[in-house]
């Protein structure tokens, strides 16, 4: 028998991790001009040398500072680089390290994480540091700031370089699951990275619905649009019909219209809007009135998941490998036969992000407790932009309703 020595095995899939994690973060800013990366690019998102500070002031915060390792190197970061001191907004005009000095803090911290490595104790009693779950936490948070990276360079317009996105597959015709009633076990329970809010798995009973099998494409949405469905009050909630007046929307966001056809800005490059993709960067109230005029509904979490069941990262659009969602097609199946459920697009729910029965905040009160109520609706199953660390069935996605600048779809849910 081999005996492994768990602490070190630890250790080293913690420093792969976070190794591959800043990888990806550098690659993904590589193309980016120091001017870009400083620029407020919208109200709605920080400049993206905050994001990168922030990875940084994370880093140290969760795996210098609370374990004991070592002191804040800056005392002021706490103050810029806290997502609770400063709104997005108000970010561009606060003193933020340059984008020099900010890779030159990500560098030091990470050269001080590792050098600490050694000496952490991997007393797998602490439950910060069982199964790496700090860790985790820490290369988790760098991937999902990726994503947010990605939507402020989809906002701001600027040419970025993608692979070219030239799809012209028609559309499958819509199908739908039968999901009878019955139970499952809701949640995360042996995931060792799963944050809080996915915490504690219980058994849920579920069903019966019909749920599709595929989100919903551009061409089913474009008859949406077509028909007059952005001006028609029946599709719409009250709080719904607010949004779409006031901000006007007539379309997804990025949409322009191009004669009879429809194109769209995608990092900084028209393109045809591709049929059989999932419609993407849709608010909660849009993908609402297109399920009430289609004569559906979204579904809740509970369904989502129970449907998501068995659905793998491995083949599933993620990782910005497309930089768009791909066609429809099987891929990221779950064992009951539904496609996509990971990767392409978030999918909104009708689900309010609230806490699960049970749930205690772990390690901090601010990734998830500070945010449960009514104000935000959950998404789920990721984007092309989440990294697949990041996506799993279990994983809790939130957003206000009236937010599409995040790569959000739909999938529509139906009772029986
Ligand atoms: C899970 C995407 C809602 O960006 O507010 C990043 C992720 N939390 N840093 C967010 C997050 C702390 C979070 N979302
Ligand atoms: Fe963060």
């Amino acid at each position: 028998m081999t005996v492994v020595d768990e602490p070190l095995a630890m250790k080293r899939a913690a420093a792969a991790a976070l190794a591959q994690a800043r990888a990806a973060t550098e690659q993904l800013i590589a193309p980016v001009s120091d001017e870009e990366l400083t620029a407020q690019v919208s109200p709605l998102m920080s400049p993206l040398v905050w994001d990168l500070a922030h990875i940084g002031y994370f880093e140290e915060l969760w795996l210098l500072r609370e374990l004991g390792v070592a002191a804040a190197a800056n005392a002021r970061f706490d103050d810029l680089y806290d997502a609770f001191r400063h709104e997005r907004r108000e970010r561009g005009a606060l003193p933020l390290l340059s984008p020099d000095d900010t890779r030159a803090f990500l560098a030091d911290v990470r050269q001080r994480v590792l050098a600490a490595l050694d000496d952490v104790d991997a007393n797998p009693t602490d439950p910060l540091l069982r199964d790496g779950f700090v860790y985790g936490l820490v290369v988790q948070h760098e991937l999902q700031h990726q994503e947010t990276m990605l939507q402020t360079l989809q906002l701001s317009g600027w040419p970025y370089p993608t692979p070219v996105d030239d799809d012209v597959a028609a559309p499958p015709e819509v199908e739908e699951v039968f999901v009878a009633s019955g139970t499952f076990t809701l949640g995360a329970s042996d995931a060792p990275w799963a944050y809080d809010n996915e915490r504690p798995a219980r058994t849920v009973e579920v069903g019966p619905f019909l749920i599709e099998s595929y989100p919903v494409t551009n061409a089913r949405y474009v008859e949406f649009i077509e028909s007059g469905g952005y001006r028609d009050r029946r599709w719409w909630s009250d709080d719904g019909w607010r949004w779409v007046q006031g901000d006007r929307a007539e379309a997804p966001l990025f949409w322009r219209r191009a004669g009879g056809d429809w194109t769209r800005v995608r990092f900084g490059r028209a393109e045809p809007v591709p049929a059989a993709e999932p419609v993407q960067h849709v608010s909660f109230f849009e993908a609402e009135a297109f399920a009430c005029w289609v004569g559906k509904r979204l579904p809740t979490e509970i369904e989502w998941e129970r449907a998501a069941q068995g659905a793998r990262a491995a083949d599933a659009n993620l990782g910005r490998a497309a930089f768009a969602p791909l066609p429809v097609s099987p891929r990221a199946t779950s064992s009951l036969g539904c496609h996509c459920m990971l990767g392409d697009v978030w999918e909104w729910t009708s689900s309010p992000f609230v806490r699960y029965p049970g749930f205690t905040a772990f390690p901090y009160r601010e990734y998830s407790e500070v945010f449960f109520g009514d104000d935000y609706r959950v998404l789920r199953g990721g984007s092309w932009a989440t990294d697949p660390l990041v996506a799993r069935v279990t994983f809790r996605n939130w957003d206000y309703p009236i937010r599409r600048q995040i790569f959000s779809g739909i999938r529509l849910a139906q009772d029986v």
